[in-house]
């Protein structure tokens, strides 16, 4: 996410050169970073080159966020900001374009016009392929266009191959969209019915990647365990068979897939954490409640032991494996006993690292028009105690790691002079001392001290 301070200068403005400049901020999940990252792909051709300050920018994009109600509003917030760059460049002589994209844009689609009749695109997540035409478009005529339609043809039939190495770790989009509609969750409606892209196609992006450097891939998909594309066979192909093909991949000697659901969790793929090392030994399985009888609410399909037992399952596989999860509280009709046994749940776990919210009624869900919701200061203690519970237990798992050697792939230069960072097996951030030329390798660490948000280390 980019995200600063603006003030009116033209300092910025590159006047001189045709060069056109782009200027994108990303709010939300990893699925919108690879789009993020696709649109300037997308856009590359056109001659246009990312800059990081927006009032540089010909083309301003927000791809946003609809998961709670905070980040949509920070969309509108955002978008003052951008309308008042647009006018002082205007001013200037230098036209200046706004587009709104992600699922704020397919949620609220013309009440983004409405609200802000300067914005002059609207574009689902599914339809950022046509972006080059919308701004040609826009540019030919005046007046705003609007694509949140779930069109028939696949994106990724039209997205270009990613063009330029934005680092060694790479996430690559495998599926998209869900049909499971938990009571409290938009993502069924902004992102659509679920899909899986072909395995060729994969298996094609994921070789590109490695040839311009990529170590790690991480497989995005908003329940990117149930996982189903076709296979180069003619058959389907799960992602545990997909994660096999993958690890065949000399160049690549990490993979990791994001976010998984617990009802997709079979034995072939826990088994695949037990039979491929390139499968990283760090799970995100969220399980949002601990409570039968919420889970039962929220649409969840599965109970709180069914969950334990796919840990238990994991956990035999693969022993060291670390689990990461979202908790949401105070959905509608969680009281005491709901959330102390969602504290239990976390108690029986242990996690290493999580995410947890509060619940927000999000318009059109099931959850949203419940008689039952809970109070907002009730919502805040509960969140407190959790994540009290939650932050000691990614200390201890912090802790377990000092003194053990692991390896570490360094991606870039950490915060302080002389310093690289990197990532565990178990997605825990890592810096040392060490020279630049180490990053985009893997090598062994010894792990010396565990920070509030790393850990630090020594060479071996
Ligand atoms: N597909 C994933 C989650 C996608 S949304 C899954 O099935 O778990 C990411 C997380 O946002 C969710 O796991 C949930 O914890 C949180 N979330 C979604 N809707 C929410 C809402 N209305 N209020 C608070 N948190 C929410
Ligand atoms: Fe949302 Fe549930 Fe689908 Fe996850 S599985 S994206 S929480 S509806
Ligand atoms: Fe947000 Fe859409 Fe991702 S609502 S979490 S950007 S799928």
């Amino acid at each position: 996410m980019v995200q600063r301070d603006f003030t009116l200068t033209n300092a910025h403005l590159d006047n001189e050169t045709s060069r056109r400049y782009l200027h994108i901020i990303t709010w939300g999940c990893q699925m919108n970073v690879y789009d993020s990252n696709r649109m300037v792909d997308l856009l590359r051709p056109l001659g246009y080159k990312v800059t990081d300050k927006a009032e540089q920018a010909d083309v301003l994009i927000l791809n946003t966020c609809h998961i709670r109600d905070k980040a949509t509003e920070k969309v509108f917030s955002e978008l003052g900001r951008l309308k008042q760059i647009k006018e002082y460049r205007n001013q200037l002589g230098n036209p200046t374009l706004i587009a709104v994209a992600g699922c704020v844009a397919q949620a609220e689609g013309n009440i983004i016009l409405q609200r802000a009749p300067y914005v002059d695109i609207v574009l689902g997540p599914q339809t950022y392929h046509r972006l080059p035409k919308m701004i040609l478009e826009v540019a030919r005529q005046s007046g705003s266009i609007i694509e949140t339609d779930f069109p028939v043809e696949s994106k990724f039939d039209f997205l270009p191959i990613p063009q330029e190495n934005t680092g060694y770790s790479a996430f690559l989009t495998i599926q998209e969209g869900c049909d499971k509609f938990c009571s409290f969750c938009v993502v069924p409606y902004t992102r659509g019915a679920e899909v899986s892209r072909p395995v060729q196609t994969i298996l094609d992006e994921a070789t590109h990647l490695c040839s311009i450097g990529v170590k790690e891939i991480t497989l995005l998909g908003q329940n990117v365990n149930a996982y189903h594309g076709e296979g180069p066979d003619g058959n389907i192909w799960n992602l545990a068979r997909l994660a096999e093909k993958l690890s065949s991949l000399p160049e690549l000697s990490r993979i990791r897939y994001t976010t998984s659901h617990p009802r997709d969790m079979d034995d072939s793929l826990i088994n695949a954490h037990r039979d491929l090392p390139a499968l990283m030994p760090f799970l995100h399985l969220p399980v949002q409640s601990g409570s039968d009888r919420i889970l039962k609410a929220m649409n969840r399909g599965h109970t709180a032991d069914e969950y334990r037992k796919i840990i238990d399952k994991l956990r035999k596989a693969r022993p060291d494996i670390a689990l990461s999860s979202d908790f949401i509280v105070g959905h509608p009709g969680e009281n005491l006993k709901d959330f102390e046994d969602t504290m239990q749940l976390i108690r029986d776990v242990q996690f290493s690292q999580t995410f947890s919210f509060k619940y927000s009624p999000r318009p059109g869900t099931a959850a949203a028009i419940s008689m039952h919701q809970v109070r907002e200061e009730e919502k805040d203690a509960r969140l407190q105690a959790l994540q009290a519970l939650l932050r000691e237990q990614q200390d201890q798992f912090n802790q377990n790691t000092v003194g053990r050697t692991i390896p570490i792939l360094f991606v870039g230069k950490g915060r302080k002079q002389g310093q690289i960072t990197g990532k565990s097996p178990y997605l825990q951030a890592v810096h040392i001392q060490g020279d630049t030329s180490l990053i985009g390798r893997e090598c062994q660490v010894r792990i010396d001290k565990s920070l509030t948000n790393s850990l630090s280390g020594t060479l071996v």
